[in-house]
This record gives structure tokens, sequence and C-alpha cells, in this order.
């Protein structure tokens, strides 16, 4: 049977936008929307991005350094966040938000987007809410519900811009030369005209960057927490990373560093245990299919966990502890590998995990090579990381003051 399944509309409606590649219903609209985006996802065009995605790795880490000067905790859990929706506006349109140099740490922008997320298995149910949620007045959602003005804002930041790709476009500048994704897709010949429109282009934006930001923030979180609260792992991170990297300030190119052994352990090993998107991911058959002596009749909705494989004992050992040296043998790295799902699998799988990946390897290396040995938990527990809620990624416990994962400079540092 194919692999190309329409997607299940009650289970994606809840991500609204369905003109977007990613809650795309249809397997076979889908495959021209995927196909407009691949090659602005590829490992070489990630490569070209190096430069970009480190200077913002720096930035986060001048953050720290602006908070160890004033004895502040780092409040990393949103600072991740931060950093990785600036990343992908930069991506995308070859502009920041600026999320990461705002004085609250983007603590507003996820309250806003997570205020969405809390709803989200109410707009399951109700799907127009989303549309009527979206369609207010910017006065009438300020009266209602102030905090969703942060995502509404970003949304016409980001209209915005897609408009004036567009312009550029059609008054004949090279928009394509900025890099920006978007500039792209306006003039590209692999899209119809009904597909470049000013709406479906800019819904495309904003999904990209609702996909991408905080399933990333939240990788980057759970990696944090993992090799702070244990210190033999986190001495030999940090030992590899010093002998590879003698200047802190010069942080290879992400296919440098995946030649380290332990840090790519370390990466692979909080994608398994982090799993990232704890829903299903529902697909709908479109022939009758027999699973385990069961007929399924053909139009039934299918879909599986990942959570039921990366923390599957029989294929994992010790599967819900933080085992990273289970990647150090090549020949057992290989036969694992497939299990890791958590950026999907088959033709809707993660178009974005090479630029994930860029990330969590410039991320990683740039955070513990400077502050390895100097960041400690601060007011964190195992229930800050915990995934407590299924909102499509598994989110966290947040509300009533909690402020997440933060780290703070050890005194002697
Ligand atoms: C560690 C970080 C990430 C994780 C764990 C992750 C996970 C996933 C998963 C599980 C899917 C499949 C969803 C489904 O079947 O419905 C997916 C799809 C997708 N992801 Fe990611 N993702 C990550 C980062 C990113 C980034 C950085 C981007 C880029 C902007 C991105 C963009 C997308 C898009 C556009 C799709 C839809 C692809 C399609 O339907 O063809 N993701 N992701």
């Amino acid at each position: 049977m194919s692999n190309r399944f329409d997607k299940y509309d009650y289970f994606y409606s809840m991500l609204g936008n369905p003109e977007a590649t990613f809650p795309t219903i249809s397997a076979n609209l889908h495959r021209i929307r995927r196909h407009s985006l691949a090659p602005f996802f590829s490992v070489k065009a990630v490569q070209n991005f190096h430069n970009k995605l480190q200077g913002l790795s720096e930035r986060l880490a001048e953050r720290m350094i602006e908070c160890k000067a004033t004895g502040k905790p780092v409040p990393l859990f949103l600072a991740y966040r931060c950093l990785t929706a600036d990343v992908i506006s930069e991506f995308i349109f070859g502009r920041q938000l600026g999320i990461i140099n705002r004085e609250d740490f983007g603590r507003a922008f996820y309250e806003s987007w997570r205020s969405l997320w809390d709803l989200s298995p109410v707009i399951r149910q109700f799907p127009w809410m989303m549309k009527v949620l979206l369609g207010l007045p910017r006065w009438v959602t300020a009266a209602l519900s102030p905090k969703a003005l942060e995502v509404i804002d970003m949304q016409a930041q980001i209209d915005q811009w897609t408009r004036e790709a567009i312009n550029d476009s059609s008054e004949g500048k090279d928009a394509g030369k900025s890099g920006s994704i978007l500039a792209a897709l306006v003039t590209t010949d692999d899209l119809p005209s009904d597909e470049k429109t000013f709406k479906r282009l800019s819904i495309e934006a904003n999904s990209l960057l609702a996909a991408g930001f905080e399933t990333t923030g939240a990788v980057l979180t759970h990696m944090t927490y993992c090799v702070l609260t244990d210190p033999p792992r986190r001495a030999k991170l940090v030992k590899e990373l010093r002998q590879a990297i003698p200047d802190p300030t010069a942080i290879p190119t992400w296919q440098a560093l995946e030649k380290l052994p332990y840090l790519t352990a370390v990466i692979k090993e909080t994608l398994r245990h982090s799993v990232g998107a704890y829903s299903r991911l529902p697909r709908v058959i479109p022939k009758p299919m027999i699973y385990a002596n069961h007929l399924i009749p053909a139009g039934t909705a299918v879909g599986m966990s990942a959570l039921f494989i990366e923390r599957r004992e029989g294929i994992f050992s010790d599967a819900d502890d933080f085992i990273p040296e289970r990647w150090l043998d090549p020949a057992e790295a290989m036969r694992l590998e497939p299990y890791i799902l958590t950026f999907g699998k088959g033709s809707r799988d993660c178009i974005g995990r090479q630029l994930a990946f860029a990330e969590l390897y410039s991320v990683t290396a740039t955070i513990f090579r400077r502050f390895g040995e100097e960041i400690e938990l601060f007011e964190t527990t195992q229930d800050d990381i915990e995934a407590y809620h299924d909102y499509f990624g598994g989110m966290v416990k947040w509300g009533n003051g909690r402020k997440g994962l933060q780290v703070a400079f050890s005194k002697k540092s």
C-alpha cells in the first residue's frame, strides 16, 4: 500500500490554516507544496546558513553573560524558544523577530502561544473557534485575551514581510538575493499561481514558524536538564568540547561538530528520550487493511505515538533513562537509529530536521563549551521537563508563575 495517506482533518484542524504544508490534508496537494519547500531545507541550504545560526547562538551566550554579570538566573526554557523563533524567521525571511533581545526573554511571546495551545483540545472539537480567534479586531482581542496579542502581532509582522517579498518580486527586484525562502517561493515555477497568493504564502510562513520554534526549544530544554543533572556525563561532554574546540568563541560548523562522538550521542539520546510529538499523528487509510487479524475499513484514521517506540524496553534497554552511551557503538547505533521517530517518518516527516540538527549542535556546543562547568540548575526539577500535556508536542506544565528550566552561574565561576 502507498504511504501517501491523507492526514486526518479532525485531528489537524486545531492547527488552523490548512493552506500551509504542515496541516495540508490531501496527500496530492501536499506533494506539490512540499516539493516547493524541499530545496530550501536541504543539507546544503542549512550549511549555507551556518554564520547566521552561529551568530544567534552567540547572542544567546551574550544574554547569558548579562545574567551572570547581574547575578540573575537565566530562564533557559524561554531563552531557547526566543532563539529558535529568531532562527526560523532569519531562515525564511532573512530577518529576525528579535525575540532573543527582549528584556523578558520572550515570556510574553511564549505565554501567548501557550494560551493557544492550551485551547487546542477545545479547538479540535470546535474548529471554527480558531478562525474566530484569529479574525477578531485587535482591540477586541486586547479586551478579551490580551495574552493572545503577541501571536496576532507576530502574524501581522510575518504578513508584512510576506507582502514586501511579493512587492519586491512584482517590481522586478531580485528579492531572492537575500536568500529569503519567501522571496524565492513568490517566483518559483514549482507552484501554480493560486498557490502563490499573499494569503497562502503568509500562512505558509506563519506555519513554518510555529512548526519549528517550540519543538526545537523543547528538545534543547530537555537536553540541558538531562546533562546538568548528571555530573559524570556533563564532564564527558565538556571534556570532548574543550579538546575539539580550543577557542570557545570559534564554534565549528554543524558538519564538523557531527564528528564529535559524545556530543552526537547526547543529541541522539535527547531526541529519543524527549519524544517530541506525543500525539498519534493520524492518517486516513484509503483502502481496507488487515492489521493483527483485524479488518480495518477504508476511511479509518490510524496513527501511533512515537512514545511507544522510543521508550520501549524491548528496543532500548532502560528506556526511561537518559543514556547517551548507547549511541557510541556504531553497530548498535545503526540498529537503534530507525527507532528514532522524533521527526516522524515517511512523506510527511519533518522537513526542518536538518535545520533542527544544525540548531541542536550549534547551541549545545556553544553553551556547554563556554559555560559547561559554570552553570547549575536553578529552582528546576523533573516536574519542569516532564511532558504533562499532549498538545501535539508533549508540553510541560505551565502557569501559576512557573518558569520552566532555569540555570544560574555557580558562585566560584
Ligand atoms: C527538534 C525539532 C523538531 C521536531 C521534534 C519536529 C517534529 C516534527 C514531526 C514529528 C513532524 C511530522 C508531523 C506530522 O506527521 O503531522 C514534523 C513535520 C514538519 N516540521 Fe518539524 N520538527 C522539528 C523542527 C522543525 C523545524 C526547525 C522546522 C522548520 C521550520 C520544522 C518544520 C516542519 C514542517 C513544515 C513539517 C510538515 C512537513 C510535511 O508535512 O511535509 N520542524 N516535524
